[in-house]
This record gives structure tokens, C-alpha cells and sequence, in this order.
């Protein structure tokens, strides 16, 4: 298995992250994070406490009927988030986008809640594979065309608890 991210460079990464998000809003409002499951609960959960405690998350859960390593483009709603996100700073947090269309897909439905903003942070980004030009304000590491697993990302919902990002071997 090759490594590309150990443990520490995605730490030392999300730090950055965490300061250059908290930069971004005025000091005194609320952040509120909307995490996407299943895969992005390793980087939520780390982001959250590299930043200050004016923090609020929820969770939103979507299927992109993927049977492989390809996403086959259809995007459905498995649950919702709990709390209204009008009048809010919202953050939706992921953790690749490949193709674009989950996350062009989860913007629009959550910009039409009338949030005070609307911005995604991603822990991954596969550029050359987008089908869709989606606009992703923080990205934590750019990588190339290879089907990766580890810290929340799955092949058939395994490997989401290794610690360390890899690239998954071709079989
Ligand atoms: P998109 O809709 O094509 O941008 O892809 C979104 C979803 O596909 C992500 O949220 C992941 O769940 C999954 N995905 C895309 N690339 C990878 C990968 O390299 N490893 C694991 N999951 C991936
Ligand atoms: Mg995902």
C-alpha cells in the first residue's frame, strides 16, 4: 500500500485549514459545519478541533450509487441535516471531490435553505477528473487521478479507519 498522506502531514494540513477558515468569517459569528457521511466524518471530526469553539456541525448523508472505484453520477439524499440552516454561515465538509456532481449536487439543495453563506471545505481534490466546475473555497491536498482510501475514504466501506491516506492498490 502505497502512503501518500501519513498521519501527521493530514494534522499539520487541517491546522492550516482550521486557521485559514477561522480567518475568513468576522470573530464574532458562528461557523456552522455540515459534515458529509459517510466518508467525511475522519476529517470533520479532526477539523473541528483545530478550530475555536465557535463551532456548530451537523451531518448530512448521501449515496452516489457507487459500485466500484467509479461513481456512476446520480447523487440521492439519505438524510438530511437536524437544524435550519437559514441566516447561518455554513460549511459543507467533504472529503474528495473527484467528478464534482455530489458536491454540486449537496450545494444546491443546501443553498436553497437561504444560509448567510455557503462555502466547502475538502481534504482531497482530484482535479483532472471533474465533470462539473464545482467551487471548493479550502482544500487540504490535490492529488492525481488514483482511487484513494484511508481517513474516511472506503473501497466497498472498508479501510475508513486507517489513519494514514493510501493509494489502493490495483488488483
Ligand atoms: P464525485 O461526486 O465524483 O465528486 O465524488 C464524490 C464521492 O465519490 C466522494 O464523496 C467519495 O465518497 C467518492 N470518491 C471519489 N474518489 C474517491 C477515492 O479516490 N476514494 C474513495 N472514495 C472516492
Ligand atoms: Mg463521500
Amino acid at each position: 500500500m502505497n502512503i501518500l498522506f501519513d498521519a501527521d502531514a493530514i494534522q499539520r494540513r487541517i491546522g492550516e485549514l482550521a486557521a485559514e477558515i477561522e480567518a475568513g468569517y468576522p470573530p464574532d459569528e458562528d461557523v456552522h459545519l455540515v459534515g458529509v457521511l459517510k466518508g467525511g466524518f475522519v476529517f470533520m471530526a479532526d477539523l473541528v478541533r483545530a478550530m475555536g469553539t465557535r463551532v456548530t456541525l451537523d451531518f448530512i448523508a448521501v449515496s452516489s450509487y457507487q459500485q466500484s472505484t467509479k461513481s456512476s453520477g446520480e447523487v440521492r439524499l439519505i438524510k438530511d441535516v437536524d437544524a435550519r440552516l437559514e441566516g447561518r454561515h455554513v460549511i459543507i465538509v467533504e472529503d474528495i471531490v473527484d467528478t464534482g456532481l455530489t458536491l454540486t449536487y449537496l450545494q444546491d439543495i443546501l443553498r436553497a435553505r437561504a444560509p448567510k453563506s455557503l462555502r466547502t471545505a475538502c481534504l482531497l481534490s482530484k482535479p483532472s477528473r471533474r465533470l462539473v466546475d464545482v467551487k471548493v473555497e479550502y482544500i487540504g491536498f490535490t492529488i492525481e487521478d488514483k482511487f484513494v482510501i484511508g481517513y474516511g475514504l472506503d473501497f466497498a466501506e472498508k479501510y475508513r479507519n486507517l489513519p494514514h491516506i493510501a493509494v489502493m492498490d490495483e488488483a
